[in-house]
């Protein structure tokens, strides 16, 4: 296998006939041999590369060349169809073998004909009857019934959930559109493919279905590949455990209505007790208050009346639930709404009965438009190590930042892995020559309110040094619509997170060449723009969790109670992890240049600055702008 690896990745190779500007990397095929190793002798390997070194071919190659059936899982769904429908095709032709790639989703991504059908018939949504008719059309036409493949239908449309399934209301085997369907399409897909490509949450959730002996969506595989492999343990966290939403509630109060006007017509009573159910969910919504908060559970049962309006939930939602009962055998919506009903009482008594359990944090997410209760496990290590050995095929974890200080145990302590074999390989790019590290000597701390004023100045004299191409990451929304207003009139194309969708966002700025984009979190990991578009990367803070986060909170309770120090064995590491994936966007070629700043002055004046600085690259630093403008100069001349 080694002479196939080399034979693709090596100089003349079979890569560098295809891919524009490909130089062999030496860490890169290193990495293919031994992810090619560990598929071969179904191991558990972690594995960490320099942001940009290649990552993505280093694993697919081998996993194609295996000839195993084998699941990859990224972040983000956006990484995913750039893996499916960019890096997949390139390697179909390099390396000229057969072998078949299979796209797969969570559902809520695929046209959903039956209620599509439904929403058609929907007097109330007559006023969407073009946008409708388009979907009804398209769904002659697309292959893979995916709402985001033609922009059919924009992100956080009302009539996403319309028109999409959930495991509560898909009909399965009774569905009448069962023969066509997009979701049944995409899975048998996925059992046929040799590589399947997912995501985080897809995976975790089946894992989680599975561990309740639920059904099985992904197919069983020989081998496993999690890319961004450092976004798991809280992905994970998300789907083990419970929680319920004021959505399902309100989503199951309308479904018995839709079905009873097709399979019950004269029980009119399911539409009472329906209507009774959502109003007392919008009772209870209110009593838990305006604000928009994430909070721990006991704290909101504190407030005023919201103990009551749980009990007159419950009470309404068991009403509903014996007329669905009585209506159960009229038809198979019906029926599975009265399975749904039971599920969700059961969920809204475990809130209600305030169980304490240490290993469970019991929180409410509150928003204005609906609220979620959520039961989280505290520690996600053993459930994690189960389904691991319950699957002895190979497991590699691989992301450019999974180690803290050089080490790996942050990352195989969450997920409870003790037995793996770790390696790490340096950036295969010349940070010394590629790239300076800018830290300004701003006078105040970033809970200062001159703060902001002076990333907005920094933020204009990089762009005009850099000339745009540059990347401002934030860590907070109000900082960045502060400082997008007061770039509103900068002479370089301006591209600011949630104007636009992520991709287009990211496609205008790399057309542009000269743009500047102002993002936070999902703009700090895995995008990719190599060369000059991309020339200067700011970054405002320390990118701490937010302290309110009550899951992170009961971590750091938990921790603190038994003697441990919270601010250096969670928060400092994941920092770190984020920091290094905000830095990793700058540099992502042999020939790339740029500037990193470093806005925040804790990086130099606070003791824990030091954990920071060492995990950077070896970069030059300089605390004077001038130094920066000469950096550019130095390079445009040399272009
Ligand atoms: N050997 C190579 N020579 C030149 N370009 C390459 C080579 N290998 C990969 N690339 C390109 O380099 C860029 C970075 O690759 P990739 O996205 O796989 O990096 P990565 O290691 O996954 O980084 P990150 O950790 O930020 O996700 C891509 O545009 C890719 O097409
Ligand atoms: S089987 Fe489920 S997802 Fe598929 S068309 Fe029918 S209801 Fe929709
Ligand atoms: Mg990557």
């Amino acid at each position: 296998m080694e002479e196939e690896i080399s034979r693709a990745f090596g100089e003349g190779g079979l890569l560098s006939q295809h891919i524009k500007g490909y130089a062999p990397r030496p860490q890169q095929q290193e990495m293919a041999n031994t992810i090619s190793e560990a598929l071969s002798k179904s191991t558990v390997l972690i594995a960490e590369a320099g942001t940009g070194t290649g990552k993505t071919f280093a694993y697919l190659v081998p996993a194609i060349l295996s000839g195993q059936k084998v699941i990859i899982s990224t972040g983000t769904k956006n990484l995913q169809d750039q893996l499916f429908h960019k890096d997949i095709p390139t390697l179909r032709k390099a390396l000229a073998m057969p072998f078949q790639a299979a796209l797969l989703k969570g559902r809520s991504n695929y046209l959903c004909h039956y209620r599509l059908h439904q929403a058609q018939h929907d007097p109330l949504l007559t006023s969407h009857s073009d946008l409708l008719y388009d979907l009804m059309i398209w769904s002659g036409e697309t292959r893979s019934g995916d709402l985001s493949e033609d922009d059919v239908l924009e992100e956080g449309s009302a009539l996403w959930p319309r028109v999409t399934s959930t495991i509560d209301n898909c009909l399965g085997s009774d569905c009448p559109n069962s023969a066509e369907c997009f979701i049944s399409e995409a899975r048998k897909r996925a059992q046929e493919a040799n590589i399947v490509v997912v995501n985080h949450h897809l995976l975790m959730s089946d894992m989680a279905l599975k561990s309740n002996g639920q059904g099985e969506v992904l197919p069983n595989a020989d081998a496993y590949i999690i890319d961004e492999a450092h976004q798991l343990p809280n992905i994970a966290t998300q789907f083990l455990g419970n929680r319920i939403s004021s959505h399902q509630i309100q989503e199951l109060c309308r479904d018995t209505v839709r079905e009873m006007a097709q399979d019950a017509p004269d029980m009119q009573l399911l539409q009472d007790h329906a209507d009774k159910t959502e109003s007392a969910l919008r009772t209870f919504h209110s009593s838990l208050g305006d604000k928009e908060q994430r909070v721990p559970w006991m704290s909101l049962l504190e407030k005023m009346g919201v103990e009551n309006k749980l009990t007159d939930l419950i009470d309404t939602m068991e009403g509903l639930s014996q007329q669905l009962s009585l209506a159960a055998e009229r038809g198979k919506g019906l029926e599975q709404c009265h399975n749904r009903s039971e599920v969700l009482l059961q969920t809204l008594h475990f809130f209600d009965s305030k169980q304490e359990d240490s290993q469970l944090v019991l929180w409410g997410d509150v928003r204005q438009n609906g609220m979620t209760l959520h039961a989280t496990p505290q520690n996600i290590s053993e459930h994690f190590q189960q389904w691991i050995d319950q699957k002895p095929q190979s497991w590699i974890f691989t992301s450019a930042t999974l180690t803290v200080a050089g080490k790996f145990n942050n990352f195989s302590d969450q997920l409870g892995i003790s037995e793996a074999d770790s390696v790490v390989w340096p950036s295969p790019f010349d940070f010394e020559k590629q790239s300076l590290l800018y830290m300004p000597n701003i006078p105040v701390d970033p809970s200062h309110d001159d703060y902001l004023s002076h990333i907005i100045q920094i933020s204009k004299d990089m762009i005009t040094y850099s000339q745009g191409r540059t990347f401002l990451l934030f860590t907070s929304y109000r900082a960045l619509n502060s400082v997008a207003d007061a770039l509103a009139n900068i002479d370089y194309p301006l591209m600011v997170q949630g104007r636009s969708s992520k991709s287009n966002l990211l496609s205008e700025f790399r057309e542009h060449g000269n743009a500047v984009l102002l993002g936070t979190s999902s703009f700090w990991e895995g995008v990719d723009v190599r060369g000059e578009a991309l020339s200067c990367v700011l970054i405002d803070k320390i990118p701490f969790s937010a302290p309110d986060d009550p899951i992170l909170q009961a971590k750091i309770d938990y921790l603190r109670e038994r003697g441990g120090n919270p601010f250096s064995a969670i928060q400092i590491p994941s920092a770190v992890i984020q920091l290094k994936q905000g830095i990793g966007r700058l540099i992502r070629d042999h020939s790339d240049y740029g500037v990193l700043v470093l806005c925040d002055p804790r990086f130099l004046t606070k003791p824990y600055g030091k954990y920071f600085l060492r995990s950077l690259p070896p970069m030059p630093i300089t605390q004077d702008k001038a130094d920066v403008k000469v950096f550019f100069e130095v390079r445009e001349t040399a272009a």
